[in-house]
């Protein structure tokens, strides 16, 4: 079922048991399907550019899908043969460099709250399927997201310096998140463009595939994630994103008292559950599978 949003008001995006779901605006699809909801960047005439009508459209829809029970897994993904070409060059900065600075920092605000806000600490887990074009801005949601699979044939750039200003938008805190230093000022400062069997290799997204592939692929790694504990695997993700600012006694002490919050948190109990599968029944060997939970999908692989 794909849901396309019309206009300004809220409009419930179809039928299915989230009826709370609803998009805003016409630059973003919604598409839900066995728990999966597909989110695209809808402007494939302007290369899915981000423009402020865009990203205060993001920011709702993601609202909306963290409480949607149709969405287990939310993929990030772009119509058409882009992911993103970044920033809308002229509506996001052209047309904001002569409006009240006020009005300027609110566009950039809302970039910023889902690209990395949103997104980094996102309550569900989080897939970007880097379908093609992926330049400057566009690196932010993308490495934000918990898992990125892209094309082997995707074009990425850190295109800023062809056009004369630097990394912004978090652009440069996120590629040293997931870059080596020597990689990420090479592309920094010549803007050349690599591919998506590069960018797995650098590291820059998870894995790529050939571009037929991409989507059954992508389908395959969100239906693993939606078999496991949904509790178990967003205390794992905001846990690990975490780290890098924490000392190791920090961090030490943060990660019990996130295993312990489990506790309290897990309506499933799966830790128990799990336990019992391996130490009594002795049905399920946690070093090679999940332990079996009541909503999860038969098999996962598949
Ligand atoms: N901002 C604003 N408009 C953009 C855009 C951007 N980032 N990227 C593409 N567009 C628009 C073009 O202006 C053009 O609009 P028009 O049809 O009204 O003239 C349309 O999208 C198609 O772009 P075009 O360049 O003709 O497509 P292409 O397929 O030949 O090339 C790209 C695709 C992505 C390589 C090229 O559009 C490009 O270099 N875009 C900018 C990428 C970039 O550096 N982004 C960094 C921003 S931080």
């Amino acid at each position: 079922m794909m849901a396309e949003s019309k206009g300004e008001e809220p409009r419930a995006s179809g039928a299915g048991r989230g009826e709370k779901v609803q998009s805003w605006g016409k630059n973003v699809l919604v598409e839900f399907e066995d728990g999966i909801a597909w989110v695209s960047l809808n402007r494939p005439e302007k290369r899915n550019a981000m423009n402020p009508a865009l990203n205060d459209e993001m920011v709702r829809v993601l609202d909306a899908l963290e409480t949607d029970a149709r969405c287990g897994v939310m993929v990030l993904t772009g119509t058409g043969d882009s992911f993103t070409a970044g920033m809308d060059l002229r509506e996001f900065f052209r047309d904001t460099d002569s409006v009240p600075h006020v009005e300027r920092m609110r566009a950039y605000r809302s970039a910023s709250e889902w690209h990395w806000r949103r997104l980094l600490q996102y309550y569900k887990p989080t897939i970007a399927m880097v379908n093609g074009w992926c330049f400057g801005g566009g690196f932010t949601p993308m490495i934000a997201c918990d898992v990125a699979v892209a094309a082997d044939d995707a074009v990425f750039g850190v295109s800023e310096i062809n056009w004369g200003i630097i990394p912004g938008g978090n652009v440069s805190k996120v590629l040293s998140l997931v870059m080596n230093q020597r990689k990420a000022l090479y592309y920094i400062m010549t803007g050349e463009t690599f591919t998506g069997k590069q960018a797995a290799e650098m590291g820059v997204v998870t894995e790529s595939v050939p571009r037929a592939k991409l989507r059954e692929r992508t389908t395959q790694v969100a239906k693993i994630l939606l078999g496991k504990n949904p509790t178990a695997l967003r205390q794992a993700k905001v846990a690990f994103k975490f780290m890098p600012d924490m000392t190791w006694e920090s961090s030490s002490d943060f990660l019990t008292a996130k295993i312990d919050q489990m506790k309290f948190i897990d309506t499933e109990q799966g830790r128990a559950t799990a336990m019992a599968q391996f130490l009594d029944d002795k049905t399920f060997r946690p070093g090679l599978e999940t332990f079996r939970r009541k909503d999860a999908p038969k098999n996962p692989k598949e």
